[in-house]
């Protein structure tokens, strides 16, 4: 089996930039698999779905207009909805939120763990998500429970926002994140929490560096 990393935690604990980095660091793919649901629900939102329709979603879900697909430019995770590069559209918090709901139903849990384990088979990747060690590779040979605390998470959601010229109350963050953190833990099919063997890495208090070096260290330990 190939070099598989598991890398999950809650909205706003760094996943994205932590997983760009380490696999950087040792040449291998990362698929951030949180843009693949921002995908669908964006697909969702675009067909005027009611979110909350469970068999309305599920229904579109298989279907080939609905189809998220993947590929890498230089390394980098290009997130594609019916063959439209979708990467840029997907990063807003509407969507996000979207795709917190749309990621609840079983049908699109199914399609899109099945999607991700066939591409986790064919190369060494690493994965990021709420649910990778605990259900997409449950044998990763690293896995990681990243966090942070949610007023730690506010802040540098609110520092992100700011750079890109976006000026939001930090109370209003919080309340955000705190309702991702309630909708993802509280769901049925498979919400997040921390596989019973995957290392908890707090970035609370960590650098980004440092944060980045905990879980090379952990990769070089396995090794
Ligand atoms: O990581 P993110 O914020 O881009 O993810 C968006 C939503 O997708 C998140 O609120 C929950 C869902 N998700 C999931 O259920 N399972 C994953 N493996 C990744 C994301």
């Amino acid at each position: 089996m190939p070099l598989t990393i598991a890398i999950d935690g809650p909205v706003g604990a760094g996943k994205s930039t932590i997983s760009d980095e380490v696999a950087k660091r040792l040449g291998i793919l990362h698929l951030d698999t949180g843009a693949m649901y921002r995908a669908f629900g964006l697909c969702c939102m675009e067909a005027g779905l009611d979110l909350n329709d469970e068999a309305a979603v599920s229904a579109l879900c298989g279907r080939e207009e609905a189809r998220v697909d993947v590929r890498y430019e230089n390394g980098a995770q290009i997130t594609l909805l019916n063959g439209r590069n979708v990467s840029g559209l997907i990063r807003t918090q509407e969507v996000g939120m979207a795709a917190s709901t749309v990621s609840k139903y079983r049908e699109v849990r199914r399609v899109m763990v099945q999607r991700q384990q066939e591409m986790a088979k064919e190369q060494p990747m690493l994965l990021d998500g709420r649910d990778i060690g605990t259900v997409v590779l449950p044998n990763a040979t690293v896995k990681v429970y990243l966090t942070a605390t949610p007023e730690a998470r506010a802040q540098r959601r609110m520092l992100q926002l700011r750079e890109k010229g976006v000026n939001t109350p930090f109370e209003e963050i919080l309340k955000e994140v705190n309702a991702r953190d309630y909708q993802d833990t509280h769901r049925e099919v498979t919400p997040l929490r921390q596989a019973e063997d995957a290392v908890l890495v707090d970035s609370s208090n960590l650098t980004f560096d440092e944060t980045v070096q905990a879980i090379l260290s952990l990769v070089e330990a396995k090794q």
